[in-house]
């Protein structure tokens, strides 16, 4: 089975094309860069994914090296996310469902960023620290769902480094240039905010913001909410471990690429004699491949029947039934 992924979430556009043995042909991403101090403006956003949506569908078959005749399903990220952008992937979703005659599938985005780590590491059954742009959440597979242990109250780490980065005069995504700021920074005391197993980042970004404006060099702003978001990240996640009784971690989502969190969680998984996987960093941020290959999952699972599909921008990823594990 060949599915063809498409991610239209947020900022990126992504289209994968996978096999049902987890072969990659293709996974093609652009993504809206907003103007240096601004966010995400989701119109914006979704008008860049309609002007690129073409070109990716066409650049994806071209290294696959397939047509239209291979691919069995479409796959497309039915939510959570921005609904201007989510209607862009549901509109191509159907257009090319009709004109090629294909089956859709509704996949959650969330439950994506899970799969595409499990299937790139192997790993089978980890507690997952999923940190990304919109989203912070530590789950596992309890039963038939990915169930949440820990998640942020606020925003996510991602949009929280990223409103760091806006308040600091740094452009969109503001993640990878903090990573670089970090280096040789020095630590100043931060609030730690993690509240039985939930976190909270917005104040601990404010006062960042605060400090910058009071001029505390950037260079120690980076290194310390870096040190103390992680470290939040990182005990929340060893107590779900300890509660779980589970001995795999995996880090997957945007901010997986980052370095530093990638050694916290790999030395706290070392001392708990646990095995620790990070998702591969073409497959850490948005892209149609993870997609493709959750579509895949669930079509194999085959008990679902997909009514009149929608977009729906605020699903769970705990609301998911994850029926292809047992
Ligand atoms: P969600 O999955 O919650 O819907 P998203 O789809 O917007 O969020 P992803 O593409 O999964 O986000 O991740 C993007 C986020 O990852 C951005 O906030 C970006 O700043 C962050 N990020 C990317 N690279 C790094 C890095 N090296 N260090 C820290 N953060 C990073
Ligand atoms: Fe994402």
């Amino acid at each position: 089975m060949i599915s063809l992924g498409i991610e239209s979430t947020a900022h990126s556009f992504g289209i994968g094309i996978m096999n049902n043995k987890g072969k990659c042909y293709a996974n093609e991403i652009d993504m809206y860069k907003a103007p240096k101090g601004w966010g995400i403006h989701p119109m914006e956003a979704a008008n860049h994914h309609e002007r690129v949506c073409k070109l990716l569908t066409e650049n994806a078959f071209r290294k696959a090296d397939l047509d239209w005749n291979d691919i069995d399903i479409i796959s497309f990220s039915q939510g959570p996310g921005l609904p201007p952008c989510l209607h862009v992937g549901l509109r191509v979703a159907k257009e090319l469902g009709k004109e090629y005659d294909k089956p859709l599938v509704p996949v959650n985005h969330c439950v994506a960023h899970i799969e595409i780590g499990k299937q790139c590491t192997g790993s089978k059954d980890p507690v997952v620290l999923y940190v990304s742009g919109a989203n912070t959440q530590i789950l596992s597979y309890v039963e038939g769902r990915y169930r949440c242990f820990g998640e942020t109250q606020d925003i996510g780490i991602g949009n929280a480094l990223d409103k760091l980065g806006r308040g600091i005069g740094m452009a969109f995504p503001a993640g990878p240039k903090i990573e670089q700021e970090s280096v040789g920074g020095k630590w100043i005391e931060f609030p730690y905010t993690v509240k039985g197993m939930d976190l909270s980042f917005s104040g601990i970004v404010s006062e960042g913001i605060r400090r910058y404006e009071k001029g505390i060099p950037v260079k120690d702003i980076c290194f310390s909410i870096q040190e103390v978001c992680f470290a939040m990240l990182t005990e929340v996640t060893e107590r779900a471990l300890a509660h779980t009784d589970k001995d795999q971690v995996l880090l997957t989502g945007g901010v997986a690429a980052n370095k530093r969190l990638q050694e916290m969680l790999e030395i706290m998984a070392k001392e708990r004699g646990a095995k620790y996987w990070v998702v591969p960093r073409e497959y850490s941020g948005d892209n149609g491949a993870m997609i493709a290959w959750t579509g895949i999952l669930m079509e194999k699972a085959s008990q679902y029947k997909w009514p009149d599909l929608d977009i729906l921008p605020r699903q769970r990823t705990d609301e998911m039934e994850i029926s292809w594990l047992d």
